[in-house]
Parts: structure tokens; sequence; C-alpha cells
């Protein structure tokens, strides 16, 4: 359903130009569970931002859900994106005035009318990620595990078939960021397909794929057993 072929991303121009992304070929399928791991500057925001439409490629072709994302204009972009992808970043991106219920809500705007019962979904997801007693408590009010969790709420709001998240728990405890990663995992076995982007081999362990990146290319690409002997 994600399918890269030979992408690449150059920011800059020559002579200073900077190759993030180098002849990237890749597919992830339905409900795989993928870890990006890679040195600092090797390129997974750069990937994850492809990925997730945020960005296009400099060279080659991108497929998802089978459609040619090079091919699409802006607003069929932005719509794609709304449809089929949720995010979640290492800084929560919250917005300070708004409650946690209002933050979850807040992708519903960009909807071309706004769905019925919006204030009830967003309070089964945020009762979902535990945070049923905190519906109108603003980010400054929460811990950031909370605030994370909040954010995991609002990329589930238009109910996305895949879940980008870019070092989500790089600002957390290991307790929180435990937290978090049960959540992802519970996406996971309820169909969704989850990309992490991650540091910490502990995090990246718990994905079923871990994919390296170094200095934009693929340096390796390798399912991860569960248990000795287990599933692959
Ligand atoms: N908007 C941009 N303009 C110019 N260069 C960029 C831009 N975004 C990223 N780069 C460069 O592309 C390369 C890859 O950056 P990227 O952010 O993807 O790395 P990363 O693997 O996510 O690193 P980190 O682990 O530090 O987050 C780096 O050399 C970076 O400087
Ligand atoms: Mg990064």
């Amino acid at each position: 359903m994600i399918q890269m072929e030979g992408v690449s991303r150059v920011f800059g121009r020559a002579p200073n130009e900077v190759k993030a992304i180098v002849d990237l070929n890749m597919s992830i399928q339905t409900g795989e569970y993928v870890a990006i791991m890679g040195p600092s500057g090797s390129g997974k925001s750069t990937l994850l931002n492809l990925v997730g439409c945020l960005d296009r490629p400099s060279s080659g072709r991108y497929l998802l859900e089978d459609r040619e994302i090079s091919s699409l204009d802006d607003t069929q972009l932005s719509r794609v994106r709304n449809e089929v992808l949720g995010f979640v970043f290492q800084q929560f991106h919250l917005l300070p005035r708004l409650n946690a219920l209002k933050n979850v809500m807040l992708p519903l705007i960009y909807a071309p009318q706004y769905p019925p019962h919006a204030s009830e979904k967003a309070g089964a997801l945020l009762s979902a990620v535990g945070l049923g007693a905190k519906l109108s408590a603003r980010p400054g009010e929460l811990s950031g595990g909370q605030q994370q969790r909040v954010a995991i709420a609002r990329a589930l709001i238009n109910e996305p078939s895949v879940i980008l998240a870019d070092e989500p728990t790089g600002n957390l405890d290991k307790e929180s960021g435990k937290e978090i990663l049960d959540i992802f995992e519970k996406l996971n076995q309820d169909g969704r397909t989850v990309i992490i982007v991650t540091h910490d081999p502990e995090v990246a362990d718990r994905a079923r794929r871990k994919i390296v990146l170094e200095d934009g290319m693929l340096l390796s690409d390798i399912p991860i057993g569960r248990t000795q002997g287990g599933q692959a």
C-alpha cells in the first residue's frame, strides 16, 4: 500500500545540495508495524514526511494506496493526508488555548463538513487513550505523556489507516513512553499500519520490522522476531 520506487529528495541547489534521500526503494504493506532507525541526519524525518505527503519526492515514484502521489495537486494531496494518514510528532503540537477535547477535534475543521457527534467521537478517543477524565484540561495542565496521548487521539479522529510517528517517545520518560508504545501496539493489532521513527533500540524492538537508513540510503531492512524461535 506504501510503495516507493527510486525516490530521491534533494534540498537546495548544486554545489550546496543536500541529498537527504537517495534512490530509495521500499514497500510497506497494510497492517505492518515498522520502525525507521539511523543516525541523526540520515534522512528519517525526510522519509517520514514523504510517506506522509507533507513533502514530495524530487524524483522517483511514490504510490500510496495505488495513487501516484506526484500526480496529485495540493488540494488532492491534503485530502489524501486527511483521509489516510495520522501524524504524531516529538513536539506534541497541541494548541495551548484549547482543551484536550477541542485539540482532538481540530483536524475535523478541515473536513468538508463538520461531522455529527464530533465531540462525542473526540471524547471516546480520549477515553480510549486513558484520558476520559481530562477532556477539559488544557495542554499546560497535562503531563508530557498525557499531552502525547491527546496528540495520538487527534491523529486518530479521521480514522486513518496509517499512523506515522516521528520520535513519539523522544520527549517522554520511560514509563510514559511505554504507555504510548502500548497504544501504538493496540492500534496495529486493530489493523492499522504503524510507522515509527526512533533513535531508541527498545522502541524499535517493539515493531515487527526495522528499516535502517544511512546517508539517505537503505542500510538494512529486517523483520524483528518477538521471542526466540517465535514469529519473525
Ligand atoms: N528543509 C530542509 N532544507 C535543507 N536541508 C534539509 C531540510 N530538511 C532536512 N535537510 C537535510 O537532510 C538531511 C536529512 O535530514 P533529516 O531531518 O531527514 O534527518 P533525521 O534522520 O531525521 O535526523 P534526526 O535524527 O536528527 O532527526 C540532513 O542533512 C538535513 O540537514
Ligand atoms: Mg528527524
